[in-house]
């Protein structure tokens, strides 16, 4: 993070005006697991910040929070999950494609000796030059934080999340990594996250990854109209619990289109407390992190790596999740996508990828 961070100028006024409306939408939308501000205290914030309060982000919740009354003396956050166009899908799919199609490529280069600063080397070359994408990560700067250095997220071992690439890091036979990405085309946002187990696998690094995809699809598969974002969280603790791995409680998924991380926030674990209702047309990540062991995490000095606090091995798979009229379909396809768990019923990787 000491590194001065040198930008190709269209990025650099890509990340300036992001980073901009990331400030905004930071005065009114939850991001992290603290979602239980006041409407007043909400709106005194929104107009002391001086911003348009006409603005969308002032809509009443009451539409998606399970039809409460205004009246029923309950505190609401904010929530305005935007349905996305046809327009808006089509154009998140194409992203959600390529970010897909960029893991595709990396695969052959995730490989014992490799270097993650290498591997991000590659990923950033051929976001820019080959799918005229820009990487969303590189100088995303969420309040209050440093901007992020590097295009990937490649978080090894017990690293959970936002590992910095690094030529330091080398990856060695039984390592487990996830590699994150998220590029940006036309305007749209596609975030995805795969494992990798590198060389000969370990037994218990490769159960925790099979176990981290089955825990992603178990959320994903619990998604259609009507339902809520708590079923999402009781399907991944239900098959974390089943398995006696944990799942983590500070980071989460989250509502995505134009803007990297959008509202909802989305908790892979149950609240107890309403949450919105699953409409055609929302899109969101699921993205479950799973621990071998207890579900605390810690942050590095480096502001970014998250890290178990027990050191037990960490594992963590991404895709993007649209609700559809009778239940949902997967954004971040590719030909190297897997296919689902055996479990799932209700959708398969398209035959034309
Ligand atoms: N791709 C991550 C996600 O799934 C976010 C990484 S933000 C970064 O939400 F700045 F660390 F890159
Ligand atoms: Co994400
Ligand atoms: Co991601």
């Amino acid at each position: 993070m000491s590194c001065a961070l040198v930008l190709p100028k269209n990025i650099l006024s890509a990340v300036k005006s992001r980073t901009l409306t990331l400030r905004r939408q930071a005065l009114v939308s939850c991001g992290s697991a603290d979602q239980h501000k006041s409407l007043s205290v909400r709106l005194s914030q929104i107009k002391s910040s001086g911003l348009p309060t006409h603005s969308h982000f002032l809509r009443s919740p009451y539409g998606s929070f399970n039809r409460l009354p205004p009246d029923a003396g309950v505190c609401f956050p904010i929530m305005s999950i935007s349905i996305k166009t046809p327009e808006d899908i089509a154009g998140l799919r194409i992203a959600g494609r390529l970010a897909a199609e960029l893991l595709d490529y990396l695969t052959p280069f995730v490989k014992p000796g490799v270097s993650t600063g290498e591997l991000d080397r590659l990923a950033y070359d051929y976001t820019v030059n080959v799918q005229g994408c820009i990487p969303a990560c590189l100088g995303y700067c969420p309040p209050g934080m440093t901007p992020y250095p590097a295009t990937t997220c490649i978080s090894i071992n017990h690293v959970v999340c936002h590992g910095i690439p690094s030529d330091k890091k080398i990856l060695k036979a039984g390592d487990i990594v996830n590699i994150d990405v998220t590029s940006i085309k036309n305007g749209y946002h596609g975030d995805t996250s795969r494992m990798f187990v590198i060389g000969k696998p370990t037994i218990a690094g490769k159960r925790l990854v099979d176990l981290a995809f089955g825990t992603m699809w178990a959320g994903i598969d619990a998604v259609r109209p009507g339902g809520c974002f708590n079923d999402i969280g009781r399907a991944c603790q239900a098959y974390a619990d089943a398995n006696g791995i944990s799942v983590v409680r500070d980071y989460g998924g989250h509502g995505i289109g134009k803007g990297f991380h959008e509202e909802p926030h989305v908790n892979h674990f149950p609240v107890n407390r309403p949450t919105p209702k699953f409409e055609p047309g929302m899109v969101f990540t699921v993205e479950p992190m799973v621990n071998a062991g207890r579900y605390g995490v810690t942050m590095l000095n480096d502001g970014w790596t998250v890290v178990t606090k027990d050191h037990s091995l960490s594992a963590q798979w991404e895709h993007m999740v649209l609700v559809t009229e009778t239940g949902y379909d997967v954004l971040t396809v590719s030909k190297g996508t897997l296919p689902p768990p055996a479990f799932v019923k209700g959708w398969h990787l398209p035959e034309n990828l």
